[in-house]
């Protein structure tokens, strides 16, 4: 296997609903998930792009959280349709998408 030019990694921390730090799968991460998968599957983009769940990264409020190295970007509040511009602009066009940042405080 080649090593992934860039590595994406999708919260998808659950906690029960009433935790108070809420979570991202409450919000809908798997299916940011799904869609990064099924984009990478489209593009054959195995050998360029690993895609990865993980557990809690840090700021559960700002989900659903996918963060990307080797940059150490951050998005926050991703749905399934922001996953196509990630891909366009940031995955294979290296610049990252401004709207999804998280704020600096956050990361
Ligand atoms: S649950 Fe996703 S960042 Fe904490």
């Amino acid at each position: 296997m080649a090593k992934p030019q860039h590595h994406v990694f999708v919260c998808t921390q659950n906690r029960p609903p009433t935790h108070p730090r809420g979570s991202c799968g409450a919000k809908g991460s798997v299916a940011v998930l799904q869609a990064f998968w099924a984009e990478q599957q489209k593009r054959q983009a195995y050998e360029k792009i690993g895609i990865t769940n993980s557990g809690c990264v840090g700021p559960c409020e700002m989900g659903a959280n996918v963060l990307v190295y080797p940059e150490g970007i951050l998005y926050r509040g991703v749905t399934p349709e922001d996953v196509l511009e990630i891909f366009d602009s940031h995955l294979e066009g290296g610049v990252p998408v401004e709207r999804l940042l998280a704020p600096k405080a956050a990361w």
